[in-house]
């Protein structure tokens, strides 16, 4: 059977509306252009372009698995964050929108003579090469406990030729010397309670649990990079990390608790809490 470009679409938006996908047409359009290999304006150009045999069984396919609820990122392979496009796989967390509040809130920190970064739980390298490709006199060095995280990191950064970033394996500040300081410390690590109602819906079922939950009620990677930070920054450095929206009042109060000052919460692009910072400052 030959379909064009707008019948196809037609078609599998529909699909995609009975199984309850919430962005059918952005769903659609973005898996035709991936088996096309062309951009979304082609699609808008040449909607009455027949698509051969061997594209329709393809973009099939791939329907297919978007119909059972796979993210779309997943099923193409790549994100885009912070105009950078990135690889995904299943062993890290797809890279979201709202995570690039905290790289425009270290932006906002840097002090002119900033010298380096530290990314911890760096997964697609999204956070670390966002302010490396923004700031190509800083060094950044991202971190993160999965082989495979640090192998896909090293890939995006190639792909996106950002030559002032490092990724090393290990777990939190393990593979960072004693004698390495940092002007600043960003990490989105695991933040999501284990029981939380979200970890069975959307794109978070097909997404590793060892990247989103963590223990003391989703706290405990929080507070262990708080407690350790505080050795690996320079004197008047900033620790900030992305957390839940209903963690800032919380970690406010540790972050406190563990001495650093000028402790506030920004909000992401929906006005919900998202960014808790603080300063070390030494003899405070
Ligand atoms: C919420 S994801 C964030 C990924 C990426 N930074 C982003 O914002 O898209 C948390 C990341 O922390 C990593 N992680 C979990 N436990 C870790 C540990 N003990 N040490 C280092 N990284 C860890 C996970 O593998 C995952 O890549």
């Amino acid at each position: 059977m030959s379909l064009s470009i707008e019948a196809l679409l037609k078609r599998s938006i529909q699909s995609l509306i009975l199984e309850g996908s919430d962005s059918p047409q952005v769903d659609a359009a973005v898996l035709l252009c991936h088996v096309l290999d062309k951009p979304r304006s082609y699609l808008l150009t040449w909607p009455e372009k027949i698509v051969s045999d061997e594209e329709l069984g393809n973009f099939n396919a791939l329907l297919e698995r978007r119909l059972t609820g796979e993210p779309i990122a997943y099923i193409v392979g790549y994100r885009e964050f912070w105009s950078l496009p990135l690889k995904v796989s299943p062993t890290t967390l797809i890279p979201r929108p709202d995570t690039e509040r905290l790289v425009e809130v270290a932006l906002d920190h840097l002090t002119p003579n900033a010298q380096s970064i530290l990314d911890l739980g760096t997964g697609t390298g999204a956070i670390a090469l966002a302010i490396a490709s923004e700031m190509p006199t800083l060094n950044v060095i991202g971190v993160d406990y999965q082989d495979d995280a640090v192998e896909l990191a090293k890939g995006n950064a190639k792909i996106n030729h950002i030559n002032n970033v490092e990724f090393r394996q290990g777990s939190w500040f393990e593979p960072i010397s004693l004698s390495d300081k940092f002007d600043i410390i960003v990490s989105n690590p695991p933040y999501i309670d284990g029981n939380d109602p979200h970890l069975s819906e959307g794109d978070v079922r097909f997404e590793p649990q060892t990247a989103l939950v963590a223990e003391q009620n989703g706290f405990s990677d929080l507070i262990h990079i708080m407690q350790h930070g505080r050795e690996y920054l320079l004197n008047g450095g900033w620790l900030m990390m992305e957390h839940g929206f209903e963690q800032g009042e919380q970690l406010r109060h540790f972050f406190e608790e563990h001495g650093y000052i000028n402790v506030k919460t920004e909000q992401d692009y929906a006005g919900n809490d998202r960014v808790t910072l603080g300063q070390w400052v030494v003899d405070n």
